[in-house]
């Protein structure tokens, strides 16, 4: 279904990946994400529907964008999600629908939302030490994320990544047993270092673990790793095989060594607002163009947004600019953007 040209910005990246929050609300408090307490939430009429979504995936489908990733806040605070996983899925030029979640609420959805036709599944798995999952979440819920982890796997998923926020002084503690976990699981997982869109503005660059360091760690216990090969440009993680051959391990370094030259993502916010960044300062509205007059004129909708789409696609930046002097941090907090 790709009429039109693809999504092209001014540095000739490809734009084939929609990250899609479905609502800024979520059941945990990630230090490193939200305030612990008095969050405000949007309101519920703000959020697009889910037909308001599948129209504007519609759109960029016909651009060229073949993945969705649904985020959040927690994607499964959102009821009935699996019915906006079957919508997506029945979009033509769509191939791939992901998630990234916090499990907490996995156990309980799983299944419906494989019958919907997810095909990938992100899970946030900090620690597995109760205390350090409880000073990151600020939650005690360790024990429905582990059945979360279990209900995806029963239910037959076959791409179940593990992804760690990794912290300086905090997670070093955590990362043999993670890797060890993943490793017994047969799951992947990814150690991300700390980027700057904590609401409470905390984030300083003494407080990022770095890739290397995790790595330094991990060969300490496991003996040394040799890098994998890239099969996908546009994946920000590098991954490393460990030497017994039982499996790999990827390091997402945003902070220590950016990739922003390989993105192909842009990001629809719950309420409808587009970003061409993670860091993006600028947002272009596209409720307000589903929500006028051209709704009804199925053409004209599809021009409107068209045209919007594509204007914020053009003023993408090179980069971020985390740890240079002009760097700016966004308004928004990680939960108001999705990951
Ligand atoms: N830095 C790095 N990763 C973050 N995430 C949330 N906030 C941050 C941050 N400040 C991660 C979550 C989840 C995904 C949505 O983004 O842990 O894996
Ligand atoms: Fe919730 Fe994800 Fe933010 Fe944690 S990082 S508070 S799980 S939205």
């Amino acid at each position: 279904m790709n009429h039109n040209l693809p999504l092209v910005d001014s540095f000739g990246r490809r734009h084939n990946n929609l990250r899609i929050s479905v609502t800024d609300r979520c059941n945990i408090r990630c230090f490193y994400c939200m305030p612990a307490e008095n969050v405000t939430f949007m309101p519920r009429r703000e959020l697009l529907t889910f037909e308001e979504i599948a129209s504007i995936v519609r759109v960029f489908a016909g651009c060229g964008v073949t993945q969705i990733r649904l985020t959040g806040g927690e994607p499964l605070v959102r009821e009935q999600l699996d019915r906006l996983v079957a919508m997506l899925k029945a979009v033509d030029g769509i191939d791939e629908i992901a998630m990234t979640t916090n499990a907490v609420l996995l156990a309980k959805h799983a299944t419906k939302l494989r019958q919907a036709g997810l095909d990938r599944i992100n899970i946030s798995l900090d620690a597995l030490s109760k205390e350090t999952f409880f000073k990151i979440t600020r939650r005690d819920v360790l024990g429905q994320v582990l059945e979360g982890i279990e209900g995806a796997i029963a239910a037959g998923f076959r791409s179940i990544r593990l992804n760690a926020v990794a912290i300086a002084n905090l997670s070093e503690t955590e990362i043999i047993p993670l890797a060890r976990f993943a490793l017994e699981k047969q799951l992947e997982l990814r150690f991300i270092e700390f980027m700057p869109l904590d609401s409470d503005r905390n984030w300083d660059d003494s407080q990022v673990l770095s890739g290397p360091k995790i790595l330094q760690i991990i060969e300490a216990e496991f003996g040394p790793t040799v890098a994998a090969p890239r099969s996908n440009k546009s994946q920000p993680a590098v991954d490393f095989l460990y030497a017994a051959g039982n499996g790999r391990l990827g390091l997402i370094n945003p902070v220590s060594s950016p990739f922003c030259g390989d993105c192909n993502r842009l990001r629809l916010t719950a309420e409808g607002k587009i970003r061409n960044c993670l860091f993006s300062v600028e947002e272009w509205d596209l409720r307000a163009i589903v929500r006028s007059e051209l709704a009804s004129d199925p053409q004209a909708l599809g021009r409107g947004l068209q045209d919007t789409i594509r204007q914020c696609v053009f003023e993408k930046k090179a980069g971020h600019l985390i740890g240079q002097e002009a760097f700016v941090r966004p308004d928004r907090s990680m939960y108001q953007i999705g990951g």
